[in-house]
């Protein structure tokens, strides 16, 4: 079924759990400072759905994705595909999407979730451009969530203060323009490295346990490599590029991807410091500020890029 067809994004969506929790408040339940947590990652509050509330991934993605959908001007019913990269899916079976597509009445959609952890919305989103590029779709909806609070150890001060819960969700549709829509993508993995960030499924210890610096040093050379790979690909200088918009895991990670790739700071969104690290949600919610703020326009190219654990890492370059 070849055919010419380009995937475009036509809406962004996010929805954010009402409860704000900040360094000071973490100050009374580890011992860390608010000058310890920002300086170290930029981060002054996270969003967190309250311990006593059971709210699941598929809650916050479909208040998410419903938002997405109104604002792409379309209906539950157009949408033919949902793919929901989550690592705190509700269960391990029915998918995150499939309870997603139940709560939106999606009828017409497939649905499955992926597991790429931080980088599994450039995850989602690539597959979602993939499928429309070859013809089988028209209208996916890509979606972040996570309720990352259920899976930290909270007496863990090294990772308890860094991440937050959110769910981002985009519409991608295909279109004509053969110039404008998602222009280049590319995944990568290194399953050697999948000790220094881990979640079990099994055992004694179910929380997230994470080698930071580890972590730190390969974040920084692995984003900035598939970086420039997608922008070469597509064949669009760096000068060109409009904005970046990473993972939003450190501020000090941010920085040093924008250093090494010669991308000024003023190209770079960030919104980490209200949010954490909210991991497959973080790129569509730092997207929704900065369309929210008029940034995103007519052939406004934007570079997405993240790592996660796996290792999993990916870029997708867009031109809107
Ligand atoms: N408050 C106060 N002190 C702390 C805290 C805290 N919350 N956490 C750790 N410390 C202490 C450590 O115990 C250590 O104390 P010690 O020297 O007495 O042993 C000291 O601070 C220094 O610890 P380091 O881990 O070396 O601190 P570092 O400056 O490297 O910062 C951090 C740690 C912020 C985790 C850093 O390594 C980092 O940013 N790594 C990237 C990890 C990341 O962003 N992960 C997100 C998930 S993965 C992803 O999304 C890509």
């Amino acid at each position: 079924m070849a055919n010419s067809q380009n995937a475009q994004i036509v809406s962004v969506g996010t929805y954010v759990p009402e409860n704000v929790v900040t360094n000071k408040d973490l100050e009374k339940i580890v011992d860390t400072s608010d000058e310890w947590i920002f300086s170290r990652s930029g981060i002054r509050s996270r969003h967190i759905v309250p311990a006593d509330q059971q709210v699941p991934a598929s809650v916050l993605g479909a208040k998410a994705a419903s938002i997405a959908i109104e604002r792409a001007g379309v209906t539950p019913l157009d949408i033919d595909g949902i793919v929901c990269a989550t690592f705190t899916p509700d269960s391990f079976f029915p998918s995150t999407a499939c309870k997603i597509q139940a709560l939106l009445g999606c009828k017409n959609a497939f649905a499955f979730d992926i597991s790429a952890a931080c980088a599994g919305f450039v995850y989602a989103l690539t597959v979602a451009d993939g499928l429309i590029k070859s013809g089988k779709n028209k209208t996916i909806l890509v979606i972040g969530s996570e309720v990352i609070s259920k899976v930290l150890d909270w007496t863990d001060r090294s990772t308890c203060v860094l991440f937050g819960d959110a769910a981002g969700a985009v519409v991608v549709r295909a279109s004509d323009d053969p110039g404008r829509g998602i222009l280049s993508t590319h995944l990568t993995s290194d399953g050697t490295l999948g000790d220094i960030l881990t979640l079990p499924s099994w055992g004694e210890k179910r929380t997230m346990s994470m080698k930071g610096n580890d972590v730190f040093k390969h974040a920084v050379r692995m984003m900035s490599d598939v970086s420039l790979k997608v922008l070469v690909d597509a064949g669009v200088a760096l000068d060109q590029l409009d904005y970046l918009v990473p993972h939003q895991a450190n501020i000090r990670i941010i920085k040093s991807i924008g250093a090494h790739l010669g991308l000024p700071l003023s190209k770079i969104i960030t919104n980490l410091e209200h949010y954490g690290n909210t991991s497959s949600a973080s790129i569509p919610l730092a997207l929704d500020e900065a369309w929210g703020k008029g940034l995103i326009k007519e052939n406004t190219k934007v570079l997405f890029t993240a790592l996660g654990g796996g290792l999993t890492v990916g870029s997708v370059l867009v031109n809107f």
